[in-house]
């Protein structure tokens, strides 16, 4: 309440801004730990950041998640982009249906009049696998498309909750806490420094290709996503942070 009060929305936009480096930050009233009508805020946000963002030929990566499922809800643009392509950012990571990355890069590319391509396998694999499932041209075709995309849109998660989301064994989440594990994002695992504490042989996007994409947008709101923002911003690879205000009161103060 004191924050909100020394601050409009639009200072505290360009604290975090500022804080992290970022290229823009958009930030909604409320907190989306208390209210769902928030974290929609937050995706027809995002819609329209990632709607300002994209251009023709353009590939889009997205990941999965409820944040992302309200974004790719409010996506509208004014002409058909038959030009764009949108596709999964990383394999079947264990999410429910309705909020894979799959279903979101299809319901993104239907909204909009662009094309999709989907990703059948599942994320984490065996060294050996690996090395035989991107023998096939399909999957090869795919992968290479995701690996050149100019965008990538994702959501940010904390780490436990989203462990236990992804029933992963004990023992990797034990590995994860003893690692300092605070948030999750793209399929990998950050500490408090923004590190990668977690990495996997995987058949999506890779952190190099993070690194390359020419704009990330990371949407996540809620209090108690407060300090996983943190430590994502901190991996210093987005440009554009899509929040609520009060995650971005938590980002500041863990900052
Ligand atoms: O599993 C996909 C994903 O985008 C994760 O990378 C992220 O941590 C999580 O979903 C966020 O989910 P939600 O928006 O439902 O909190």
């Amino acid at each position: 309440p004191l924050v909100k009060e020394l601050f409009g929305l639009s200072e505290l936009e360009e604290a975090v801004r500022l804080k992290f480096g970022l290229r823009k930050v958009v930030i909604v009233a409320g907190d989306s730990d208390e209210s769902d009508d928030v974290k929609r805020e937050i995706g027809r946000a995002g819609s329209r950041v990632l709607a300002q963002s994209m251009e023709p030929g353009d590939i889009v990566a997205v990941m999965g998640g409820t944040t992302m499922a309200r974004m790719a809800a409010h996506l509208k643009v004014s002409a058909p982009m038959k030009d764009n392509w949108f596709v999964p950012a990383r394999g079947g990571l264990g999410e429910s249906v309705d909020y894979q990355a799959n279903t979101i890069a299809s319901e993104l590319a239907k909204r909009t009049g662009a094309r999709y391509r989907m990703l059948h396998v599942p994320d984490h694999l065996s060294e050996d696998a690996y090395q035989s499932i991107m023998q096939e041209p399909n999957v090869r075709e795919v992968v290479d498309m995701i690996r050149s995309a100019r965008i990538v849109v994702h959501g940010i998660g904390d780490a436990a909750t989203m462990a236990r989301r992804r029933k992963l064994s004990q023992e990797t989440i034990d590995e994860l806490i003893r690692d300092g594990a605070l948030a999750e994002a793209f399929g990998y695992y950050f500490d408090r420094e923004g590190r990668v504490v977690h990495r996997m042989v995987t058949a999506g996007l890779r952190l190099e290709d993070i690194e390359a994409a020419g704009t990330v947008i990371g949407l996540a709101g809620g209090r108690s996503k407060g300090e996983a923002i943190a430590s994502v911003m901190r991996f210093g690879h987005d440009d554009v942070l899509v929040t609520d205000e009060a995650a971005a009161e938590e980002a500041l103060r863990r900052a």
